[in-house]
């Protein structure tokens, strides 16, 4: 599926320095299977990675100066490396936004370091779409972050790799995301989802068996576009830190589902559904991996299903067209949908049976057609590899 990504980045980095690439260097995009919403509340998550990359092509530089290029904007931005300490944070606005992603991760990962690092041409394509949920974001968070680790000989682990991306996004763009999708972009291996303990990052690889049961995950992209730099995504932020504190505990992670009814008499209305969500997705992500190893992948669709309904009704980070897709999955036979992601827009995904994915796909096309909305994307992922050296 990155076949023409890693094209265009090699011909990108081309017509940039008139050479070959040094290196290339891809991560891929994420689906989370379940546990929404609980990473940035020291949770449990369950993404796998997918098999939709961002390629990163790389050229070296003697001058101490990183230049970057993507297929999102053609228009080179380049800064020397001395000066990104000046530019991040505090200045973010002077980058364009799409280059604030590999700049910021070459930022977090110079921090502290020596600057005098040999300079780089990055040369940034993708096959994961933007804007539906399915990470883009850290796809070139972790591919940049790969490359840069290789070239500068920094030696770090997968873990750092994952919090260099995260500390970009927060901080350099400005999205107060969790270590989520970093994760699970550094993480993922083929058919296997990572289970995460987002406390002590602790991440066990589970195999999800999908192939072998004839399952397909369906990604049903509503098109509607979402963003979690603005608005909503802060807000649940700030309601689960504050129920957290009404109840006296680091983060909502130390909070069982039987402490729920003490909860609620505790806190207003609102601030008891974002918890009562974080709390019993929490325990769905746990019941899942038990779930899978004990019974397999067709005994989770009614946990996915929870999932969604507690996202729609206590967590109100759903819209009309991801119930849409998944309310029509289900009923033309889905074992199980949610939406996936920080939500307000992006994608759900629907388990389905191999011989009724035209079926399932067919149903969700022309209810959207019913309703009015634009067309959605349909398509199946597969889980797959983590970021990696390709070339
Ligand atoms: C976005 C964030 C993640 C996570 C999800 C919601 O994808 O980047 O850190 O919080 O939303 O589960």
């Amino acid at each position: 599926m990155s076949a023409t990504a890693t094209a265009e980045a090699r011909t990108l980095l081309h017509e940039l320095t008139g050479r070959a690439p040094a290196g290339v260097w891809s991560a891929p995009g994420r689906v989370n299977l379940i546990g929404e919403h609980t990473d940035y509340n020291d949770g449990f998550v369950f993404p796998f990675a997918i098999d939709a990359r961002t390629v990163v092509a790389l050229g070296a530089r003697t001058d101490g100066r990183i230049r970057v290029v993507s297929t999102f904007d053609k228009t080179p931005v380049e800064v020397a490396l001395a000066d990104l300490d000046a530019l991040f944070p505090g200045r973010r606005d002077e980058v364009v936004e799409w280059a604030r992603y590999p700049l910021g991760v070459a930022w977090a990962l110079l921090d502290g370091r020596d600057a005098a690092t040999a300079g780089v041409d990055l040369a940034i394509a993708s096959d994961v779409p933007v804007g539906a949920g399915l990470s883009s974001s850290a796809a070139i968070e972790e591919a940049t972050a790969s490359a840069l680790d290789d070239v500068w000989g920094l030696g770090l682990d997968r873990i750092a790799l994952a919090h260099a991306g995260r500390r970009a996004e927060n901080e350099a763009v400005g999205a107060p995301t969790g270590i989520m999708d970093q994760m699970a972009s550094v993480l993922g291996r083929a058919d296997a989802g990572i289970f995460l303990d987002c406390r002590d990052f602790h991440a066990d690889t589970i195999p999800l068996g999908f192939a072998a049961a004839d399952l397909e995950v369906l990604v049903m992209d509503t098109r509607v576009a979402h963003a979690h730099s603005t608005g909503g995504y802060g807000e649940r932020r700030a309601a689960c830190e504050r129920g957290a504190a009404i109840l006296g505990v680091p983060a909502l992670r130390d909070v069982r589902v039987d402490d729920l009814p003490r909860a609620q008499e505790l806190m207003d209305d609102v601030t008891f559904r974002r918890v009562r969500h974080v709390v019993t997705e929490n325990q769905r992500v746990i019941d899942t991996v038990r779930v899978l190893r004990g019974q397999g992948p067709r005994a989770i669709g009614a946990l996915l299903d929870a999932s969604h309904a507690s996202m729609r009704d206590d967590f109100e980070i759903s819209v009309p067209e991801l119930d849409l897709a998944v309310e029509t999955a289900r009923a033309a036979g889905a074992i199980g949908a949610r939406m996936t992601g920080g939500g307000f827009g992006g994608a759900a995904i629907a388990l389905v049976d191999r011989e009724r994915v035209g079926e399932v796909s067919a149903a969700v096309t022309s209810a959207f057609a019913a309703a009015g909305y634009a067309a959605p994307h349909l398509f199946t992922v597969q889980p797959s590899d983590g970021a990696r050296r390709d070339a």
